[in-house]
């Protein structure tokens, strides 16, 4: 099993080595990049190049490591011994019928191998990872209220992501095959635009880049605009018909990009970035 990439998501050379020593080592691959560099699609993809089904856990502030492995259902039990009938009682008594399966019991107890994606690891509280360490490592987690041992059948390919909102902890990383999908150069930039806007006339895409990696350089940006967001842009500009004029700075009449708001999502920086237009005005 190798992923080579797909026809909807380029993988540079790196991303590929990186995915398939995850595979061979058989450890998480945690995943990070600024967002909206491919990170949640990478799972999405490997998983179906690999033809494997992928089961999604996406973590909040609020998740607890414990949802993804089981959860005891008290309220259900309690609201079915109060019912009184023969049939439910026989249910009551036994406490699994009230075991509620998380994602990490699913993958490991699928019939054959899976993908599962822990998507947005950082989002949670500090204890979550290391409540995860043995999960992850010996893939096997202990169900207290029945006395069983859930193990996986199958050690799934397991994708995390993170945007670095917070440190993982040591004992953590240890566990997991590291990659940082770095932001897209011009060259892997364009055959991305390529996977969604087949046939883009090319040099409205060379103006609009041009326009798109200025604008990640103004220094002093508070958010640089991603690749989902020039491609957000790019959609744009095909639906309004926007002339190549319009994007390219000719000498006399330089001004703000047409639908800038698809790039730029604060008014600071939009203030920065038409100052720096009329300052090129201005220098000419
Ligand atoms: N390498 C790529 N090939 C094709 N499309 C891509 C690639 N990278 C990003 N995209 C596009 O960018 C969009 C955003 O990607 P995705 O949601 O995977 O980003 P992310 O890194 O998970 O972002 P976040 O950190 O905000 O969750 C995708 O839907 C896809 O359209
Ligand atoms: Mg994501």
């Amino acid at each position: 099993m190798k992923f080579q990439g797909s026809d909807q998501y380029v993988a540079t050379q790196d991303l590929m080595l990186a995915v398939n020593a995850a595979v061979t080592l058989q450890r998480p691959l945690l995943v990070k990049g600024e967002p909206g560099t491919g990170k949640t699609m990478l799972a999405e993809e490997v998983a179906s190049a690999l033809k494997l089904p992928l089961l999604q856990w996406h973590i909040k502030s609020t998740t607890k490591a414990q949802q993804g492995l089981y959860e005891y259902d008290a309220v259900s039990r309690l609201r079915d011994s109060q019912l009184g009938d023969a049939a439910t009682a026989d249910k009551v008594r036994n406490i699994a019928n009230y075991i509620v399966k998380g994602v990490l019991w699913q993958a490991f107890t699928a019939d054959q191998p899976v993908a599962l994606l822990i998507d947005e690891i950082d989002k949670a509280d500090i204890e979550f990872p290391n409540d995860l360490l043995r999960e992850i490592d010996r893939m096997e987690f202990y169900v207290y209220e029945t006395r069983e041992l859930i193990r996986a059948r199958h050690r799934p390919i397991v994708f995390i992501t993170s945007n670095n909102e917070k440190e993982l902890p040591d004992a953590f990383l240890r566990r997991c095959f590291f990659h940082y999908i770095k932001f897209p150069d011009a060259e892997t930039m364009r055959a991305i635009v390529d996977v969604h806007f087949p046939g883009l006339k090319q040099e409205l895409l060379s103006a609009a880049l041009k326009t798109f990696y200025d604008v990640r350089q103004l220094p002093g940006i508070k958010k640089k605009p991603s690749t989902s967001e020039l491609l957000d842009w790019l959609k744009l500009l095909v639906a309004e018909d926007i002339p190549l004029e319009a994007l390219q700075s000719k000498d006399e009449k330089v001004s703000v990009p047409p639908l800038v708001g698809a790039l730029l999502k604060n008014e600071q920086d939009v203030t920065l970035f038409e100052k720096l237009v009329f300052m090129q005005r201005h220098n000419r």
